[in-house]
């Protein structure tokens, strides 16, 4: 069955360039780009979105990271796009992540990840209508 999911490049992936190979990369793992945008997010934006992490210690880096610079936002659509999407990403960790994953070829540390996507169908739904209205 077709899912839907968010996907984010962030901004450190846009600062070294690897749009392109990233969205190549989607095109090639059959995902259908059904909404694109470029974002500069306020830090209260970020904040919004990251609200599951307000209690964590790295709320406030995360966000200002989310803040720092322009991002691509995304909706992917295929058969299991969330699993799909977090499996070609990779583990949070770059350094964790399978060879050939986005986060392991691109990121290059927890924080500074190169990418998002979300864990679950009801978090899906809920990132999809915060960056996208309607
Ligand atoms: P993301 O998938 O965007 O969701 C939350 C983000 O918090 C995560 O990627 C990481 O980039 C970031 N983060 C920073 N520190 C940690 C940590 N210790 N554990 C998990 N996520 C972290």
């Amino acid at each position: 069955m077709s899912e839907k999911t968010l996907a984010i490049i962030k901004p450190d992936a846009v600062k070294k360039g690897v749009i392109g190979k990233i969205i190549s990369r989607i095109e090639d793992e059959k995902f259908k780009i059904t909404a694109m945008r470029l974002a500069k997010l306020t830090k209260d934006e970020a904040k919004g979105f990251y609200i599951v992490h307000n209690d964590k210690p790295f709320y406030g880096p995360l966000t200002d990271f989310m803040s720092s610079g322009p991002i691509v936002l995304m909706r992917l659509e295929r058969e299991d796009a969330i699993a799909h999407w977090r499996k070609i990403m990779g583990a949070t960790d770059p350094a964790k992540a399978e060879p050939g994953t986005l986060r392991r070829l691109y990121g290059s540390s927890i924080e500074n990840n190169a990418t998002h996507g979300s864990d679950a169908p009801e978090t899906a739904a809920w990132e999809l209508a915060y960056f996208f209205k309607g």
